[in-house]
């Protein structure tokens, strides 16, 4: 059978409106979409890590075919992917509810949707297709920009941003048409700097500390400035949503949360800026800022287990809460207390770049944003299926989501530990014994602790993966043939 090329488009459509649900509005039908990708991509994160993780312990594995380089670089751009588009799903999953009207320009909503996932698609047939030959001006353009996390090439930079301008239209306009709430106020002008910030991963620079410098704007003060914002707006809502907190106590959180998150996080970035060529006196403000940055994240915990504990844990969607509640103490654990271990200059001397960088990022990465994301998969799942009922004594279901959940934290958790042990062997020997010579790096590379360390990453990798999938199985079935409804929750007196 032949397909014309031109009524592919519609066919891709058709196939994404099939995830429709007559129980959804306007927004939640595009948030569902974005979800859909999204799990697609966490599929393909986990795939790749293990690719990247069976390299480590076997060099020659797919050597010439798909390189360590590729699979990290897939590995780590689906994940900030995902991420990015759990979140867009997850606002325009409350927009209407938050708004309380519809949402401005959905049919643009709709069209930069197709847009961004077909620029993902090219991007990634790019990754594993094209990555050797000459650099030349026209790489940057068509292959790669060649910034860690970002390194789509440029002509998909501009796309994002253009598909930003409409994401951010659809927000801030029926904001306007609407009303304004404290979280709305938040949430879009933290989108600005968000957005914003993207465009100081733009520009080529031939200077390496100038091309750090502003590289490290985007990826610092997304994740320690503007994604905990941007989670704090969202766990604002849910909080509201499935336990029925008041308005009045969550808002006044997510001020104090946002104003300590800015507070610190902003000159905190001096912590990436120790050895890069830059002024000393970053040293002090990066030292000193990033120590404080856990506090934020202690608010955070304290303020869902307090709200949670408030209304006896009762809520209307248990897998969602149990995420969310997984998400303040990753969040704590991965950034707060992994990131503060090796945050002071003193410290970071022996540990920057080691394993130990490793170990934090995947804990923060999972603990802080993949989390979160999946509470908002279950709450997308239970209206998906006409707000069904999700709390406890899910007949024959039930074990699904609490594996998922411990395979999850399990495997991260193990992977996270297996890294921890690599970097600290490589602190000593490399570091500390070794003074910084590449005599050092080999010694510690070869080190025993380091090869079965990272034997152990693998197999918690293993054990992360299915987890994943088990995720995945648990979010196209959990609530078939449910028929009792989700308990409405009164705002606490
Ligand atoms: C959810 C929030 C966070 C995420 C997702 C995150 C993620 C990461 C990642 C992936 C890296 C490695 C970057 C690279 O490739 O070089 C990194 C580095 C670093 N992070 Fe975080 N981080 C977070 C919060 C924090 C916090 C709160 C602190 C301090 C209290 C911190 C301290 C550091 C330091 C010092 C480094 C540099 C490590 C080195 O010298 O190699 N991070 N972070
Ligand atoms: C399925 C299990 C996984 C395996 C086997 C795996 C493996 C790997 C490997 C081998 C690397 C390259 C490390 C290096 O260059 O030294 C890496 C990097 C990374 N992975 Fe994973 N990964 C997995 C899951 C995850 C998950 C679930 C997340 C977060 C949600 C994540 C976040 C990251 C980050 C942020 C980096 C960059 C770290 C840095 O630059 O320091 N990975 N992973
Ligand atoms: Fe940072």
């Amino acid at each position: 059978m032949i397909y014309s090329v031109a009524a592919l488009p519609h066919r891709i459509a058709g196939a994404f409106d099939a995830l429709d649900s007559p129980h959804l509005n306007g927004g939640q039908q595009l948030a569902v979409k974005y979800f859909a990708v999204a799990v697609v991509l966490f599929l393909a994160q986990v795939l790749f890590g293990m690719l990247s993780g069976i390299q480590f312990v076997a060099p020659g594995f797919l050597h010439g075919i798909l390189d360590f380089n590729v699979n990290r670089m897939v590995h780590i751009n689906a994940m900030v992917v995902w991420l990015l588009y759990g979140f867009i799903g997850s606002i325009y999953w409350f927009l209407e509810d938050e708004s309380g009207t519809e949402i401005a320009g959905l049919k643009w909503g709709n069209v930069a949707f197709y847009v961004l996932t077909a620029a993902v698609t090219v991007v990634v047939l790019v990754y594993l297709l094209i990555q050797t030959g000459p650099g030349k001006d026209a790489s940057i353009w068509f292959i790669n920009e060649g910034r860690e996390y970002i390194e789509a090439p440029r002509w998909a930079d501009i796309g994002i941003v253009a598909v930003m301008l409409v994401f951010f239209y659809n927000v801030a306009g029926t904001f306007m048409k609407g009303r304004w709430s404290g979280i709305a106020g938040v949430l879009t002008l933290d989108l600005v700097a968000l957005a914003g910030l993207y465009v100081a991963g733009m520009f080529y620079l031939t200077n390496i500390t100038a091309d750090q410098y502003w590289w490290w704007w985007v990826i610092h003060l997304w994740v320690e400035a503007t994604w905990e914002v941007l989670v704090g707006c969202i766990m604002a809502w849910s909080l509201m949503h499935l336990l029925g907190a008041r308005r009045k106590i969550v808002q006044t959180w997510l001020y104090i949360e946002v104003a300590l998150m800015f507070g610190s996080g902003i000159l905190g970035l001096g912590h990436h800026y120790f050895w890069i060529g830059t002024p000393d006196y970053w040293f002090s403000i990066g030292g000193f800022f990033s120590a404080l940055e856990p506090i934020p994240l202690v608010a955070m915990v304290v303020h869902s287990v307090y709200d949670a504990g408030v209304h006896n844990f009762r809520s209307r969607n248990h897998p969602a809460l149990a995420w969310i509640i997984a998400h303040t103490f990753g969040n704590f654990l991965g950034a707060g207390v992994w990131g503060f271990m090796h945050t002071l200059p003193q410290i970071n001397l022996y540990t920057h770049g080691t394993q130990w960088s490793a170990s934090h990022g995947h804990l923060a990465f999972f603990g802080a944003y993949a989390t979160i994301n999946i509470a908002f998969f279950y709450l997308a799942a239970q209206k998906w299926r006409g707000d069904v009922w999700m709390g406890g004594d899910l007949p024959g279901n039930g074990w699904k989501w609490k594996w998922a959940l411990a395979l999850l934290n399990l495997g991260v958790m193990g992977m996270t530990v297996a890294l921890l042990i690599a970097g600290y062997e490589q602190s000593f020997v490399e570091r500390a014994v070794g003074g910084s010579t590449w005599e050092g790096y080999f010694a510690a590379q070869n080190q025993v602790w380091f090869k079965q360390a990272m034997h152990w990453r693998l197999l918690f990798g293993l054990v992360t993966t299915g987890g994943v999938v088990l995720l995945v199985w648990d979010l196209l079935t959990i609530g078939k043939g449910e028929s009792r409804k989700a308990p409405t929750l009164s705002e606490a007196a």
